[in-house]
């Protein structure tokens, strides 16, 4: 059960085929940022008022822990006070559970071992088979006394009192996990010893040490450093309280809606991290770009869209800086145009699960070729990603998060455990929500029913996009007029409609580069608009193409088989009428406006004799479906019909 939230965990939840994702998200502050600041504040002299600390399982665990140890915290909601102990705890006997947290284990390992207490440190079972060796090694070999209670070389431990000599150096190896190194840098100050660190093998997640050092800095004590091999602490070295310090946006947490930005479509904004970051797996954006997305970086956000042609490119990278948000980048694999190989990324089998042969398994449920070697993953995408999978998690929040991803190529996922997430961001599947779900209201009726001018309204309203869906068919005709193929020829009008080189650029539509808003309206091309509407494949080609305009905040689609084939999950759907008078009507206005001839008694007998056509063709015939709303708008104006919907829909 979870510590930060103790509401019922869930069983599993559906993601069912989205759309796409556009929109903006408020991240949570860093679960990396957050414990080391928590853990400074506690060690360092005077009060610190940390802002936008992450509520979550793991911070949780470093909270209590820290409370236990005599540390005074006041938490409010927006605000965490904490009195500094000027490096020693009040508490010299205590026994604490730090869950599946490796940021708060390890640190605390480290900080307690040159503390002269007796502790007891513990977690659930999966932190017990998480290695510790290699940092218990360097402590006892300056002195520490640290004991396995049960297996050698992982927790529960219990550190006693020692005797810290730092006149030789301590020694850490760096390949298993920067934690190791970590734990010491922030520890060893407390020692009012000179000390000298080396690192023994090639240092993993080097950005995470960085990150260390930042909030070291940030609370008066400065490391020498001579590159990656050998840290240096000075003997009058002791933490001071900044005052004040907020933590930023959590880098990792931003990978997902990143990477749902360009998957999705997007644009998908993030908030709280950006071009300043202190973390590390801000990196996930570069790869991003290599990828072919399209990125946006401000001081404190950072955006991502699809690339502005074709697919991802396949990838073959080395990850070991970025070793949380690579796992992003192995879901994404599945949308790339090839083989991706994620590389470096051994230290995955160490983390809250053994990621490496977590990440092959569930990717293969989805249908991927996946090859897992020891230090690296290949990843084949298949041809279409499999729906229906059920994804397990290993009570691991990353999995969950990223395998959410995978419903973004329009297949239903099911996530298994889902509030697994609550470790480093309990609030994960609602945010991911937000830019999923995207309303449709669907808008139709007969020609000159005002349907067009309602629906574009409707859209400037709520600020939603809008799908003028007769607009497409209107282009194919006009493509094929262009590219001399026949409306007759079926298979060949298909394939035009299928590969339609169309943009819509600020309320212009452009054919090929070229403007065709006004040459679409041609007489001409509604007559073969209406005929390459009744053929199936070409309907069946824009069908995909009509259902990525579903984009956040929301969709207004205008057309005929918009609430019945295109969206039949619309939120909202409205069939409008009017009299063929008042159609017929307004038609000859609009003619005249124009400056141009017009015969009432003659558009009336055109607008009977479509509506007759309309209603009987036999492909996707003009019809109000059953669970339309029907607004009748032969006596309404234009605002009255608009506000009619808009009431509609906020009670849909
Ligand atoms: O609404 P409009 O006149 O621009 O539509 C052009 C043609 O496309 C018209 O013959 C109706 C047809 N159409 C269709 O079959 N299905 C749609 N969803 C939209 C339009």
């Amino acid at each position: 059960m979870s510590a930060a939230n103790m509401k019922q965990r869930r069983d599993h939840i559906e993601l069912i085929a989205p759309f796409g994702a556009a929109g903006s998200v408020t991240l949570p502050g860093s679960k990396s940022i957050s414990n080391r600041v928590l853990l400074l504040a506690a060690l360092a002299e005077g009060k610190t008022e940390i802002a936008h600390l992450l509520a979550s399982d793991d911070t949780r665990y470093m909270l209590d822990a820290l409370k236990t140890l005599g540390v005074e915290i006041d938490e409010q909601t927006s605000l965490c006070t904490v009195t500094g102990t000027a490096g020693s705890f009040a508490t010299r006997q205590a026994d604490l559970f730090l869950g599946n947290a490796g940021t708060a284990i390890r640190p605390l390992t480290a900080v307690l071992a040159v503390a002269s207490g007796n502790y007891h440190l513990s977690g659930v079972a999966r932190m017990h088979e998480r290695p510790i060796g290699d940092l218990v090694e360097a402590l006892c070999a300056v002195g520490a006394t640290i004991r396995y209670a049960e297996k050698e070389g992982y927790p529960p431990l219990q550190i006693g009192p020692g005797e810290i000599d730092l006149s030789s150096p301590v020694h850490v190896r760096g390949d298993v996990s920067s934690q190791f190194l970590t734990a010491l840098l922030l520890a060893l100050p407390l020692t009012q010893q000179d000390a000298v660190i080396r690192v023994d093998g090639e240092l993993v997640s080097r950005p995470y040490v960085e990150i260390t050092l930042n909030l070291m800095a940030r609370f008066g004590v400065n490391v020498a450093r001579d590159g990656w091999r050998e840290f240096r602490l000075a003997k009058g070295s002791r933490y001071r309280s900044p005052g004040r310090i907020r933590v930023e946006g959590d880098a990792s947490g931003a990978s997902y809606f990143l990477a749902a930005g360009a998957l999705g479509g997007g644009p998908v904004r993030v908030n709280g991290v950006g071009r300043d970051s202190i973390q590390g797996d801000v990196r996930f954006s570069d790869a991003l770009v290599e990828l072919g997305a399209q990125i946006d970086i401000g001081e404190e956000w950072i955006e991502a869209q699809a690339p502005e042609h074709g697919q991802l490119k396949a990838f073959d990278l080395d990850l070991n800086h970025i070793p949380d948000a690579a796992m992003t980048l192995a879901v994404v694999a599945l949308f790339c145009n090839g083989t991706s190989k994620l590389r470096n990324i051994a230290n995955w089998r160490v983390k809250e699960t053994d990621r490496l042969a977590a990440m092959a398994s569930e990717l293969r449920k989805l249908g991927a070729l996946v090859k897992e070697g020891e230090d690296f993953l290949e990843i084949k995408p298949p041809d279409a990603i499999s729906g229906g999978a059920s994804i397990d998690t290993y009570d691991d929040h990353r999995i969950a998060m990223c395998f959410s991803l995978a419903a973004l190529s329009g297949v239903s996922v099911r996530i298994n455990d889902p509030d697994c997430v609550a470790k480093t961001y309990p609030d994960y599947f609602e945010h991911f929500a937000r830019l999923i779900e995207a309303p449709v209201i669907a808008i139709d009726g007969p020609s000159g029913s005002g349907k067009g001018t309602v629906a574009k309204r409707v859209a400037e309203v709520l600020g939603f996009h809008y799908l003028d869906s007769g607009a497409l068919y209107r282009l194919v005709a006009l493509h094929a007029q262009r590219t001399k193929v026949a409306v007759d020829d079926t298979s060949s009008v298909a394939t035009l409609a299928r590969d339609l080189p169309v943009e819509f650029r600020d309320s212009e539509i452009y054919l090929d580069g070229e403007r065709v808003t006004d040459a679409i309206r041609a007489e001409s091309v509604s007559e073969a608009a209406s005929r390459a509407a009744q053929i199936p494949e070409v309907r069946e080609a824009l069908m995909k193409r009509q259902r990525h305009f579903r984009r956040a905040p929301g969709l207004v689609a205008e057309g005929r088989d918009m609430a019945s084939v295109v969206f039949p999950e619309a939120a909202l759907k409205v069939y409008l009428t009017a009299s063929a008078e008042a159609r017929a009507d307004r038609r000859y206005k609009q003619l005249i406006e124009k400056g141009l001839d017009a015969n009432l008694a003659t558009l009336l007998r055109d607008i009977r004799q479509r509506d007759a056509r309309d209603s009987g063709r036999s492909v996707a015939p003009l019809q109000k479906s059953a669970d339309a709303q029907v607004l009748e708008t032969t006596d309404l104006s234009i605002d009255e019909g608009v506000d009619q919907v808009i009431r509609w829909f906020s009670k849909a």
